[in-house]
């Protein structure tokens, strides 16, 4: 279209100040051409660019808004009076076009908040889910329209922008490829957590929680040993670290199984002399920790010096 090769032209020395400037609405982008047919100015938000002039041997024709050779039918500028109206707007400028008047604007995504077209970045390749001059800012950050720049998204307005709190909503941590970790693996949602610890969805029943902050993933971390370095769960329920036989079996860990014992204390089957377990009811009630030098002895179901007790614990040969 002319008005692109006009644009892209715009190198050139425009003509010697006029005296003469265009009045121009202040939205959008409009076309007014200059009142001897020379060439136009191009209304960007209400501020008047002086485009450069047609070649010579043509004249800018009012009603094509194109430059059209001067003695031909299109020719009309000689039936123009100089008040003439100004010409339609032609809506609002294209990304490309607003590229092309500033090549190094940053400009607001229209609907996503952390999104914004840099004209400076130029895609040789553009990446899968964006389009050209395209970017994103970090997660869980927004660009910031009026200061120019992503911020911490409680800093940010976004107005009608769409404010995005899963970080998967964000392309830039889409699969760019079809065997790809799932996003939602490597950025769990918080989306209606607390803030604080909580638990990884798509790690359930492993060391791995998550840490959350107004709807938005700030980390994961890893439980710790316990005191003793034995290996610790997230408990879902309890939302805590909690030691392997505070898990159950069917999620690998290694609490007692009560179901058909009577009441009393049993051995635990995952080594360890040194405490017992209480079953209650079919189920496992809590753990018991012998006092220094004691062991549990299963004849008695309690803890016993260790030279003093009896059973695979113990140090008593015949019980
Ligand atoms: C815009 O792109 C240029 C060139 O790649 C880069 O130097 C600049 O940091 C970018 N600005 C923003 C806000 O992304």
């Amino acid at each position: 279209m002319f008005i692109l090769s006009a644009l892209l032209s715009m190198v050139c020395v425009f003509g010697a100040a006029n005296a003469w400037e265009p009045k121009c609405d202040s939205a959008g982008f409009q076309i007014i051409p200059k009142p001897d047919c020379s060439g136009y100015y191009l209304c960007v938000f209400g501020k008047p660019v002086p485009m450069p002039n047609c070649p010579p041997g043509s004249i800018f024709s009012n009603s094509a808004n194109v430059c059209v050779p001067e003695n031909s039918i299109y020719n009309d500028c000689k039936d123009d009076n100089s008040d003439r109206p100004i010409i339609p707007d032609l809506g609002p400028l294209t990304i490309e076009e607003q590229c092309q008047i500033n090549s190094n604007a940053l400009i607001p995504h229209p609907t996503e908040c952390q999104a914004y077209y840099n004209c400076s970045m130029v895609y040789k390749y553009i990446p899968r889910y964006f389009e050209q001059h395209l970017m994103e800012c970090p997660y869980p950050e927004y660009f910031n329209a009026e200061t120019k720049q992503c911020e911490h998204f409680e800093n940010v307005k976004c107005g009608i922008r769409q404010a995005f709190v899963n970080g998967c909503d964000y392309k830039r941590y889409r699969c760019p490829f079809s065997n790809c970790i799932p996003c939602h693996v490597r950025m769990p949602s918080c989306e209606g957590k607390e803030d604080g610890i909580n638990v990884y969805e798509s790690r359930l029943w492993s060391p791995y929680y998550v840490i959350c902050y107004k709807g938005r993933f700030v980390s994961s971390g890893v439980c710790k040993g316990d005191s003793k370095g034995r290996t610790q769960f997230f408990h879902p329920d309890k939302n805590q670290c909690v030691p392997l036989d505070e898990i159950p079996r069917e999620h690998g860990g290694e609490m007692p199984d009560c179901v058909g014992k009577k009441d009393g204390n049993y051995p635990y089957d995952f080594g360890g002399c040194d405490s017992f377990a209480v079953c209650k009811d079919g189920q496992f009630l809590n753990a018991v920790h012998c006092n220094a030098g004691e062991v549990f002895d299963t004849f008695v179901g309690k803890c016993e010096l260790k030279e003093k007790a009896c059973g695979p614990c113990g140090g008593l040969i015949n019980c």
